[in-house]
């Protein structure tokens, strides 16, 4: 059966439910509850789930992988939490504040390797490709989470640089997550290749679109501390893009805001986001986001299944590129 997104969410939340991280010591796994529990969009397991169900009607087998996907995706935010310095998650304390860096570290390592222990429960006929793939996108995670370390301390990041950085640490995982879904069933490597280039253009718009989010969101729903990325020096699209549009005053008052972390920072979030507005960066943004998600859909209509099977998919994609939270 072709299932909606609600029937994708619903399957996944009892699975996940079923699969508590209820183990001792409590100092190591508590905190793991916390912050998959504390809520989230829980988007990479429905890409697995839909991805699958785009090819089969029967998907509880890609279950445990839509899980390890989630698990992934959540070890990689309470690690990228402690790196940029953020308070706040889904509305809540990250774990670093809440616990302390050293749980931060240690729960998010054994989230990696539970990761593993659920993808182990792949049919036995994929699994070495899963892994293999898997190791690939975790990989690019890592590498696009350093450079996006590396280009907080530049000035000169173009944004072709930019670019890959995203694509590797948010886009791989989101790409990642449909092909793994598309291994689970018996998808050809075509239709799984289409299906990732899919995901990986939905994955730079998907990371465009938060970095939009982090200044101009909205507090009460974005749960994430807005201004975050001007406090840290992130080179979003938005500061690189302005640079590119700015005259030499404002571009050199970019450069100074963005060089240096002030201890009272609203006067500077304040600031860099009235360069933002004044550019119409926003504007600038929805231009490039809506390029990639073109591209997206290019990929979608070349995979070899019927258009009503696409369709959930495809609706997905564009909330997942205009969400507000
Ligand atoms: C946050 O991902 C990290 C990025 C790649 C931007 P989500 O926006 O999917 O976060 P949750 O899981 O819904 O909290
Ligand atoms: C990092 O991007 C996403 C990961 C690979 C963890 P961000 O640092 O922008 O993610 P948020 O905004 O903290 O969720
Ligand atoms: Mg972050
Ligand atoms: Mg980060
Ligand atoms: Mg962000």
């Amino acid at each position: 059966m072709l299932l909606t997104l609600p029937d994708i969410q619903k399957k996944y939340n009892l699975y996940a439910k079923e699969h508590p991280f209820n183990f001792e010591p409590k100092e190591l796994y508590e905190p793991i509850e916390y912050i998959l529990n504390v809520g989230g969009k829980r988007l990479r397991p429905a890409l697995v789930l839909m991805a699958a169900n785009l090819f089969e009607n029967e998907i509880d087998s890609a279950l445990p992988a839509a899980y390890a996907i989630e698990v992934f995706h959540n070890f990689t935010l309470v690690h990228d939490d402690i790196m940029d310095e953020a308070p706040l998650r889904r509305g809540q304390p990250t774990i670093h504040t809440k616990y302390d860096t050293n749980v931060a570290i240690l729960s998010g390592d054994v989230m990696l390797i539970y990761a593993y222990k659920y993808l182990l429960e792949a049919p036995s006929a994929t699994l070495a490709q899963v892994i293999k793939s898997f190791n690939q996108f975790a990989i690019a995670v890592c590498e696009g989470q350093q450079m996006d370390v590396n280009f907080e301390s530049r000035k000169d990041v173009t944004i072709e640089e930019y670019i890959k950085m995203i694509e590797l640490k948010t886009a791989a995982l989101i790409a990642g997550a449909l092909r793994i879904g598309a291994y689970m069933v018996t998808a050809d490597e075509q239709d799984a290749f289409h299906l990732s280039e899919f995901g990986r253009n939905i994955g730079i718009a998907f990371q465009l679109q938060d970095d939009i989010l982090d200044t101009f969101g909205d507090p009460e729903k974005f749960g994430k501390k807005v201004g975050g990325d001007i406090a840290q020096n992130k080179k979003t699209y938005l500061v690189l893009k302005s640079l590119q549009l700015a005259d030499e005053a404002t571009a050199s008052e970019l450069h100074q805001w963005l060089s240096t972390k002030p201890k009272d920072e609203s006067a500077k979030i304040e600031a860099v986001k009235n360069i933002f507005t004044r550019l119409d960066i926003k504007k600038h943004a929805s231009t490039i986001k809506n390029k990639y998600l073109d591209e997206a859909y290019y990929h979608l209509d070349a995979i070899k299944v019927s258009d009503e099977r696409k369709q959930y998919l495809r609706l997905f994609g564009e909330t997942l590129v205009y969400r507000n939270i």
